[in-house]
């Protein structure tokens, strides 16, 4: 059994925690051209996230023979109105030799913390690819929860069903829009996915048309689904996209359930590359729950999974 010891991070490890993070980042996302290379060549933005840990005290490292060879922090918040404690994929890294012990260290101690203080729902981001720490997490009882996809604009030619029209929304159709919003919120509300989604207002649903990346498409006079893309403005640490991104988020994409199977996702998508091209932008960050069923067989098809986000749910009497 090797000579481990877990201690509280300071700052003067934070070199070397980087390192570590730079090489495992090396090892599983500098095959895909979509994923922003700029997190291993612009460290500063994780040094500095890396301080605010040390600083409130939320992170460790692991120590080998007197050599830090992993650490862990992490964030306390509020998920869906539960206590929890979130690790995203910048506040872990491990040398890739020991990575079981150290991983199940790491969690062990900080996981004793966390249920001491009635954090039961434990969150990590960990690299899509890891497969050897997907299999330590979820012997330790995590389950999937989210992916973080990437795909690039350039070389993207999608052939669609071209038999249904799609137009970029405009201020006479917020009512049309207004209407699948609904009823996309009662999707995400159903089973399997259990997500509960806030209400938009009719001024939301207005300064989505407005941000002028909505994409709705007609069956004759029936709007039967939609897309929007938003351009990112600045970086997200988290997500790890990068300025000049297509994001597939807020109210993403749907298709009225009779419509679908019918590549009329697909030709929207089309429509949202072709956008992205004609803007310079070279990638495009989508996230879907793993139990979206539809979701994660369709983005699949066009993106490449980059980020896993894992979750595990501590019995609730456990402090009783
Ligand atoms: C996800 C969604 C937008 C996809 O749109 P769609 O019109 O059904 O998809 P398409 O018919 O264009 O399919 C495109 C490709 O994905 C594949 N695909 C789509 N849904 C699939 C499924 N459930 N199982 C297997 N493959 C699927 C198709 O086979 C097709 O592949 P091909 O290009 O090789 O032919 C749609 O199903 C939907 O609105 N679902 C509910 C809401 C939702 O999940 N939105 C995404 C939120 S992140």
């Amino acid at each position: 059994m090797n000579n481990y010891l877990i201690r509280e991070m300071q700052e003067s490890d934070i070199p070397q925690a980087i390192k570590i993070w730079v090489e495992q980042n090396k090892l599983y996302c500098s095959d895909n051209m979509a994923f922003p290379g700029y997190w291993r060549d612009n460290t500063n933005g994780i040094a500095g996230y890396l301080n605010r840990r040390v600083q409130s005290g939320t992170a460790v490292v692991i120590e080998l023979d007197n050599r830090v060879i992993g650490y862990q922090g992490y964030e306390e918040f509020p998920f869906n109105g539960e206590k929890s404690a979130f690790c995203p994929v910048v506040l872990h890294a491990v040398v890739e030799e020991y990575k079981e012990e150290a991983y199940t260290l790491l969690y062990k101690y900080v996981s004793q913390r966390w249920v001491l203080k009635n954090i039961l729902n434990h969150m990590w981001i960990i690299n899509f690819n890891d497969l050897k720490l997907r299999n330590i997490l979820y012997d330790l009882g995590f389950g999937s929860y989210l992916i973080d996809a990437f795909a690039c604009t350039a070389g993207h030619t999608l052939h669609c069903n071209e038999s249904y029209v799609v137009k970029r929304a405009g201020e006479k159709d917020k009512g049309d829009l207004y209407d699948l919003i609904e009823e996309s919120r009662e999707y995400y509300s159903s089973a399997p996915l259990f997500l509960r989604r806030d209400q938009y207002s009719m001024e939301e649903v207005e300064s989505f048309i407005k941000g002028g990346n909505l994409f709705i498409a007609w069956d004759k006079e029936m709007a039967i689904g939609f897309i929007n893309v938003s351009v990112s403005q600045d970086k997200n640490i988290i997500e790890m996209w990068t300025e000049n991104c297509g994001l597939i988020d807020e109210i993403g994409a749907y298709i009225k359930p009779q419509y679908r199977g019918k590549g009329i996702g697909k030709e929207l998508l089309k429509n949202v590359f072709d956008f992205c091209k004609s803007n310079s932008i070279q990638s495009i960050h989508v996230d879907y729950e793993t139990a979206n069923i539809f979701a994660n067989k369709f983005w699949k098809k066009y993106f490449r999974p980059m980020l896993l986000s894992v979750r595990r749910t501590i019995n609730k009497n456990i402090n009783d």
